[in-house]
């Protein structure tokens, strides 16, 4: 056996040593130095539910600290978050009425269009997304109309995706993000921006969005669960990534300004390939089933909150995201200043 003083003083070669990686790790300025990713919140989008006929913010069971709000608060949500530095917030619109066909989408006084004018009258330098797809706004909770057998009837879809992302475009939105997963959906998109004057409104296309377990919270967050079936016939497997690359080539083809993959954090090998092959900015999605999971376990006193959610973040950074739509992003901004 050996004695302590015989495993300090080190029985292997070291002057044979020559690389120590652990040289530039000894005090935090020269990790700070040598730091390869900076989490800033200049890269953060937050989403924002709004829902119609509610009187006061209601917050979301699964995902605590999140709320869904009325249209006459939401603007003041919208001007706190600004303040914090952040640059844009995604909306989702929670609808009274719903039918098959979502027809609240595209009403130029729906819930969105609504929320949109509001925020941008409030803060007008804020970068308002919205994103557009049915599942709020069907009454059976699938992103698209449906055939008699229940199947997602992807080009008669498409129609109405253009419908609503115009109307988003008129009430003010600065930016359109479909996350629906129809085919050919951005340049229908495209088409009808074009035609209705908007040639300058980008979209940030969800291009490899997968059927994800992690949407969970969101869907009872946005009241969108399908009323049966699952939505496996137009988002992506989780086990493929080149068919990822496909969808994002597809969406670039069509006139995308911007693609994400979605979710992030089971994600992060998506979006690496995705970074390494395209040029255009990359989004990821760290979707409600993260948020809640890591907010779950801190409130169990299981991890510690602010360190887990920046490692996360960081990650997501680290694996080539510019930019990251989060609910953290509201506390992570205020942890990026002090
Ligand atoms: C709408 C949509 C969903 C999410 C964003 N847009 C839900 C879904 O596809 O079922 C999920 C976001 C999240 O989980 O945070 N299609």
């Amino acid at each position: 056996m050996l004695s302590e003083r015989e495993i300090l003083s080190g029985t292997s070669k070291r002057a044979s040593l020559v690389n120590r990686p652990r040289r530039t790790r000894r005090t935090e300025n020269l990790r700070r130095m040598v730091r390869e990713t900076h989490l800033s919140v200049d890269n953060f989008i937050y989403p924002l539910f709004i829902a119609e006929s509610i009187k006061e913010e209601v917050e979301i069971s699964s995902m605590p600290g999140v709320y869904r709000w009325p249209v006459e608060r939401v603007a003041r949500e919208a001007e706190a978050v600004a303040a914090l530095g952040i640059p844009a917030v995604l909306l989702f619109g929670i609808p009274d009425f719903k039918d098959a066909t979502g027809t609240e989408a595209y009403n130029p006084n729906g819930v969105v269009q609504a929320a949109v004018r509001e925020i941008k009258k409030a803060v007008p330098e804020l970068i308002v997304i919205t994103d557009v797809c049915l599942c709020e706004y069907t009454d059976h909770g699938h992103c698209g109309v449906l055939d008699a057998s229940g199947y997602v009837l992807n080009d008669p879809t498409l129609d109405l995706l253009a419908k609503m992302s115009l109307s988003h475009a008129e009430a003010g939105a600065d930016i359109i993000a479909p996350s629906d997963m129809m085919d050919g959906r951005i340049g229908a998109i495209r088409a009808a921006l074009d035609d209705g004057g908007f040639e300058n409104t980008p979209i940030m296309a969800y291009s490899a969005k997968y059927a994800s377990g992690f949407y969970g919270p969101f869907r009872e967050a946005a009241d969108s669960a399908p009323a049966f079936g699952d939505r496996r016939s137009y988002q992506m497997d989780p086990p493929n990534t080149r068919e990822a690359l496909r969808e994002v080539e597809l969406d670039i083809a069509e006139g995308a300004d911007m693609i994400m993959v979605k979710p992030a954090l089971a994600y992060l090998d998506v979006i690496a390939r995705v970074k390494d092959r395209f040029d255009l900015p990359l989004a990821a999605y760290n979707v409600s089933g993260e948020y809640s999971m890591l907010k779950a376990a801190a409130r169990l006193g299981w991890l510690d909150e602010e360190r887990v959610v920046r490692e996360s973040l960081t990650a997501i950074k680290r694996a080539g995201a510019d930019m990251i739509i989060t609910y953290h992003a509201r506390e992570a901004a205020r942890w990026l200043k002090s």
